[in-house]
């Protein structure tokens, strides 16, 4: 039913200070009234919003859906005993509120997924397929490279109850699960196929935004991006390095409120009908096939306060 990730929102103390950080990420910050929103260039969609806070909270998920979609949902969150909710934020978006079981708001709209500004990918020479032929893979002006990530691909947030989460997502919104880590971690694509994951679900106390994810063009615009926040003294958290779940190329970044960003390119992609079968091992089945180093303890801690509702 749902069919794509949307955008999410947060609560920050200081919007610029987001401004600082999703502009050196490669995002394009625009005020919305009383918010700060974030689109990737050349694509017409948001992706974050800001919205001034005391602290830094998870605020919402906006995914998108058709119009038959927005029917079978409102049956759907009616049959299970769903309550709607009046707009707890303005995001100039039609669309129905609801809680998920973590208490998160959920805001679902009849939109698209609307198509990223994509640049014409550099051949690649890999063994027995040579395609980059009398032409120069990389020149002393490759490193200066800037990054503009090209959609939000996915977020992982915590819950204090993954089964009753996974169950909320996938009865109630037509999730499947891809892979997962028994109670630990789960990772969630569309019914639609897509994607292996827009949604995970993380293990802990309360809920809390751990990372959002950002499609960039090749591996170098991982490292690339991640080292120009590095300069401008942002903490890598943990990468390079390639995931099992999903399959894609990492580099975790803190943000100035202690969650992650990702920059990820080559994710696994699940259409509708695939038969696939998923993986449910334990968190380090499914975290790296390699990384340049282990990822540390608070990779995976939960630094959000715990809300009061
Ligand atoms: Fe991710």
């Amino acid at each position: 039913m749902i069919r794509s990730l949307q955008h999410v929102g947060m609560t920050v103390p200081d919007l610029e200070v987001g401004r600082a950080f999703y502009e050196a990420v490669g995002l394009q910050a625009r005020m919305a009234g009383e918010h700060l929103v974030m689109r990737c260039k050349g694509r017409a969609q948001d992706q974050v919003r800001l919205i001034p806070g005391a602290e830094k909270q998870l605020s919402y998920v906006a995914f998108g859906t058709d119009a038959q979609g927005m029917h079978a949902i409102r049956e759907s969150l009616s049959y299970h005993g769903v309550v709607l909710h009046p707009a707890p934020f303005e995001i100039g978006s039609e669309g129905l509120w609801f809680r998920d079981p973590s208490g998160d708001w959920v805001h679902v709209s009849e939109s698209e997924s609307m198509p990223a500004g994509h640049l014409p990918t550099p051949e690649l020479n890999t063994p027995g397929r040579y395609r980059r032929i009398g032409e120069r893979g990389c020149t002393p002006t490759s490193r200066l490279r800037r990054v503009t990530p090209l959609r939000l691909g996915h977020l992982i947030k915590f819950t204090s109850d993954i089964n009753r989460s996974i169950a909320f997502y996938t009865q109630v919104l037509g999730m499947k699960v891809s892979d997962r880590a028994g109670d630990a971690v789960a990772f969630l694509r569309c019914g639609c196929g897509g994607d292996h994951h827009v949604l995970g679900l993380a293990k802990s106390t309360h809920s809390g935004l751990h990372h959002l994810s950002f499609e960039v063009m090749d591996i170098d615009e991982i490292q690339l991006g991640a080292q120009h926040l590095m300069s401008l003294g942002y903490e890598s958290a943990f990468g390079l390095g390639r995931h099992v779940a999903g399959s894609n190329y990492f580099h975790y970044i803190r943000d100035p409120w202690n969650s992650l960003i990702e920059y990820f390119w080559d994710i696994d992609v699940i259409p509708e009908d695939c038969e696939w079968e998923a993986i449910d091992g334990t968190p380090q089945d499914v975290t790296a096939v390699w990384a340049a180093s282990p990822p540390p303890e608070t990779f995976i801690k939960n630094f959000e306060v715990a809300r009061d509702d």
